[in-house]
């Protein structure tokens, strides 16, 4: 028979884990690219017995096809996922057709506390990453829940709003989406603010390649484009997209790549806004959000930011009141 020799010392490996909490669509198919491009371990949680388990499985039997070696553990119990580097937090319902994200408000709150007190337990010094919806409070409730700085807890939504954004505008040019950047900033939601002013195309401002009203329809589409794709599959809300932008936030924290991203983060005075989350550039790396820049916005920018974080706000403030029934 062949052998392994055994080596002298044992081989102690600290591999970064990353810790999803709801293992339907957005979790699972991140759960797929975070163990597919290499980056972590992934911990797959739910409350629904046998499903993460099963999705685990089925993840680990495509590993010698797709040639990586992560271990994708499916569970019910948060004692798994200790000492994750990451959690982010995708339990919850989604949107339903005819639904406003600030339907959701009342059920993802009592879940998305829950999940992050569980989490934060069992893994004192992960970074958290929250995509539920109604995105900018869930991230505000999970900051609370977790007592965490607020570095170390951040929102994904302007992530994919820009990617919706450079689609739209990359399909009008004719050109490949990797050349359009975007940056869009606010709540996410129709109050949403795309920057259209800085969007370019390999360098070239887009302003200079289509008319006000193009630019304009695009924004409104980009303002709509979750609720576009609820229309269409009627059976549920967009998955693919969001892993993919949430996948890019763990991989700069990971690798410290320090990316600059707009990223929905509690504000402390930055845009003059207080004590509410919102989406904003962010350089992110291996400690979160590392800083957080402040553009010179126009006055009709920064008013939108601000009718953003209003309405932020108001949603912030139900929340306590239903958290307190
Ligand atoms: P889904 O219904 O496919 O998955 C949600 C999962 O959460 C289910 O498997 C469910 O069993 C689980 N869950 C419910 N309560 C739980 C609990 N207490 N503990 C653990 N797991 C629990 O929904 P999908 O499409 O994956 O969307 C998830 C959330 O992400 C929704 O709120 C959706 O609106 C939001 N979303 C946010 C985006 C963003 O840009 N921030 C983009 C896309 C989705
Ligand atoms: C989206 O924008 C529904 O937030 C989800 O696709």
């Amino acid at each position: 028979m062949i052998m392994f020799s055994s080596p002298n010392s044992p081989i102690v490996c600290n591999l970064p884990r990353v810790t999803i909490v709801g293992a339907g669509r957005v979790g699972s198919t991140l759960a797929q690219r975070v163990a597919e491009k290499n980056l972590a371990d992934v911990v797959l949680l739910d409350i629904i017995a046998g499903m993460p388990q099963g999705l685990a499985l089925d993840l680990m039997e495509a590993r010698g096809i797709e040639i990586h070696n992560r271990q994708i553990i499916g569970t019910n119990n948060y004692a798994d996922t200790s000492g994750s580097q990451i959690v982010v937090i995708t339990a919850g319902l989604p949107r339903k057709p005819g639904m406003s994200r600030d339907d959701l408000l009342k059920t993802n709150a009592k879940i998305v506390v829950e999940a992050a007190k569980n989490a934060i337990a069992h893994s004192p010094n992960a970074i958290f990453i929250v995509v539920t919806n109604p995105l900018d409070v869930m991230t505000y409730l999970a900051w609370q829940a977790t007592g965490l700085p607020r570095d170390r807890i951040m929102g994904m939504a302007g992530v994919l709003d820009s990617a919706r954004f450079e689609t739209f505008i990359a399909l009008e040019l004719g050109v490949l989406p990797a050349d359009v950047k975007a940056m869009v900033l606010g709540s996410h939601g129709d109050l949403m603010v795309p920057l259209s002013r800085y969007a370019t195309v390999n360098g070239i401002p887009m302003t200079e390649l289509l008319d006000a009203a193009t630019i304009e329809r695009l924004v409104e589409r980009t303002r709509n484009g979750g609720a576009e794709i609820v229309e269409l599959m009627q059976t549920g809300g967009a998955f693919f997209a969001p892993a993919s932008a949430t996948s890019v936030m763990v991989e700069s924290i990971l690798l410290n790549q320090s990316r600059l991203l707009p990223v929905a983060a509690y504000l402390q005075g930055e845009y003059d806004l207080e004590d509410v989350v919102i989406g904003v550039p962010c350089r992110l790396g291996c400690g979160g959000i590392e800083s957080i820049l402040e553009l010179n916005l126009t006055d009709r920018e920064r008013e939108g930011l601000h009718t953003s974080a209003q309405s932020v706000r108001k949603s912030i403030e139900r929340s306590q009141e239903i958290l307190a029934e």
